[in-house]
């Protein structure tokens, strides 16, 4: 089935005000992953995608450290948050998102997290065209990332990222069988202003 196929996705009462495409609407953050590993050319995809976005000065400030052996897992489940853990654990990957904050010539680089945030949002855009989801979390202790990782100090620690293939909703807990479906946006008169702050884009 094509990727626009909304019974595919389940995602109908997403909707756009404006005509786009349908990989937007498509990309949410479910909980419940399936048992299915991810292949390994599917995960050199999407981070093949987040590795083409781009940066401040093509300084390309993200670096991701990759969890999929049950040790490596295991070790990621230290440092994040029990509400976290209660669903990412079924996650087949975890993936934790750094960005130097120094550039190549050693000096303060302004937009690292900006930058890594493009990365993340190509790999989540990908990850739909491979038939993934992906659920991003800043709930866990990146000091103690830090530790166990053996990331040097002038990295900033962004977010773990839990890559799988969607699960059932019946798997998850009830608590979070309730959150499990996609949520909204604001209006577009809400983020985006012409002129100056608080003027609304005009038609
Ligand atoms: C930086 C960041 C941190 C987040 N932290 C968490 C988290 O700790 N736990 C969680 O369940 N979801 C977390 N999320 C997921 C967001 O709640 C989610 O992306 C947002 O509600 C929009 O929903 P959607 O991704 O399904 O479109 C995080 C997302 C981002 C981008």
């Amino acid at each position: 089935m094509g990727h626009n196929d909304k019974s595919t996705w389940g995602q109908s009462h997403r909707e756009s005000t404006h005509a786009i495409d349908p990989i937007y609407l498509n990309r949410w953050s479910p909980r419940s992953f399936s048992e299915k590993p991810v292949e390994a050319e599917v995960l050199h995809r999407i981070f093949e995608a987040a590795r083409w976005a781009p940066s401040g000065s093509n300084e390309q400030p993200w670096r991701y450290i990759v969890a999929r052996t049950p040790e490596d897992r295991a070790t990621f489940l230290k440092f994040i948050m029990p509400g976290n853990t209660a669903w990412c654990d079924k996650a087949p990957v975890l993936a934790l998102l750094l960005s130097t904050k120094l550039s190549s010539r050693d000096e303060p680089l302004r937009s690292h997290s900006f930058d890594a945030g493009t990365s993340w949002g190509y790999l989540a855009l990908e990850s739909v065209r491979q038939g993934l989801v992906t659920h991003a979390m800043g709930g866990f202790y990146p000091d103690k990332a830090r530790e166990l990782l053996h990331i040097p100090n002038e990295y900033e620690v962004e977010i773990v990222i839990a890559i799988g293939y969607q699960g059932e909703k019946e798997a998850l807990s009830e608590a979070y069988q309730e959150r499990e479906i996609p949520n909204s946006r604001r209006g577009l008169e809400e983020v985006v202003f012409e002129g100056s702050f608080g003027d609304s884009l005009s038609t």
